[in-house]
């Protein structure tokens, strides 16, 4: 099968972790009898300085005519100073824009050889957590009617949560297919106790678990999801969740497994779906093969499951990289001592050789 990419690596260390990443998908080509065609583009700060703008209309054309998107990271301090609508960042919301890009996946993945990283005791991490969550990205109170007005008590202001049926059956459906692939358990967050757009979205999830008998489906407020993330966090699968609600239960959850150098993500929505790693353009270390590569290689594993159906090799990826953890490789910022400190390009290597 032939797979066309849209490669953005941007700025700052998104191109050393592209290009390892890269060689990985290339390798699995290889050894699968995929070929994976990549169209390189330009987006973010280093788009400002050849074209003038963060997001050219050409980098957009491409990303929609391609079968998936992989993005390094934008910014840095160069462009720090530039007002608000011309930074590098705008080309991140300008893509998922135009690829209509409302379900957002950040799994929050704790493997076993990482286990001193995470801040939880032992006895609640056993041997290690995998949580998958599923955030609307377009839609609630992030996009809600705002604005501010003049009461007895004084001047105020409002943001306005609304869900659609449509925007919220479409995200359930997402949710249950990726809990369908995964341990077929699926937690709806919401506070329907209290919100009238959170018992629509309730009823809705309710709705949609028809069509997936094969998926278990909890229900849990907000609040309670919170405080269960630290205190058994072992118990979720996939949670899906509202804009807000999904902004700040990702980061809890992403938190738990210690290194962002780890962490991938996957903007879904449309036919085109947008995978980059968590973090940013790391200004500090770019340039001096020290980023971790690990959550880019991650985010095409994503690619290969969530785009192309490619579960196989999707997890191959992922056990690759399970293996030369067991070796004790480390970049810099999982390190620890006693351990194989390497670079950049060592990990992309040994996780190469280790797909064979
Ligand atoms: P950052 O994620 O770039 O860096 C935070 C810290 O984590 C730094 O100390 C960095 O060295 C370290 N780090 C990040 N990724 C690493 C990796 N793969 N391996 C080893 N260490 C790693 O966040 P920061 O410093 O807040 O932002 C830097 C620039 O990146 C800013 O211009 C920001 O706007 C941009 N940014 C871009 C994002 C994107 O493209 N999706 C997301 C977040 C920030
Ligand atoms: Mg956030």
């Amino acid at each position: 099968m032939n797979y066309n990419i849209a490669v953005i690596p941007g700025d700052g260390i998104g191109p050393e972790v592209i290009e390892q990443t890269v060689l990985v998908l290339d390798k699995i080509g290889e050894i699968y009898g995929h070929n994976f065609n990549y169209t390189e583009v330009l987006a973010g700060g280093c788009a400002i300085d050849k074209t003038g703008e963060p997001l050219p209309e050409k980098t957009v054309e491409i990303c929609k005519s391609s079968d998936a998107v992989l993005l390094g990271a934008v910014g840095g301090p160069k462009w720090d100073n530039l007002p608000g609508d011309q930074r590098p960042e705008r080309a991140l919301l300008g893509i998922r824009k135009a690829l209509g890009l409302y379900a957002n996946l950040r799994p929050a993945i704790l493997f076993e050889q990482l286990k001193d990283a995470c801040p939880l005791k032992p006895e609640i991490i056993g041997d290690g957590l995998d949580i998958c969550v599923v955030r609307e990205l377009t839609g609630g109170i992030y996009f809600g009617e705002k604005g501010r007005k003049d009461t007895p008590m004084g001047e105020a202001a409002y943001d306005v949560e609304i869900y659609s049926v449509e925007e919220v059956r479409r995200i359930a459906k997402h949710a249950f297919e990726i809990a369908r692939k995964r341990n077929k358990v699926l937690t709806n967050v919401d506070k329907a106790n209290v919100l009238e757009s959170s018992r629509l979205w309730r009823s809705v999830v309710i709705d949609v678990a028809k069509d997936y008998p094969d998926v278990t489906l909890n229900h849990m407020y907000v609040d309670n999801a919170a405080m269960q993330l630290v205190r058994n966090p072992k118990q979720f699968d996939v949670m899906v969740t509202t804009n807000m609600f999904g902004d700040i239960l990702s980061d809890e959850a992403s938190m738990v497994t210690g290194s962002i150098g780890m962490l991938p993500s996957a903007s879904l929505g449309g036919n085109i779906g947008m995978y980059e790693p968590i973090h940013g353009s790391a200004p500090d270390i770019a340039g001096e093969d020290k980023a971790n590569p690990i959550a880019t290689i991650l985010s095409v594993a994503m690619m290969l499951r969530h785009s192309f159906d490619l579960e196989k090799e999707a997890a191959i990826i992922e056990d690759a990289v399970k293996k030369v953890l067991d070796q004790n490789y480390r970049t810099g910022d999982i390190y620890s001592e006693g351990q194989k400190l390497v670079g950049t390009k060592e990990m992309g290597r040994l996780i190469i050789e280790a797909l064979c």
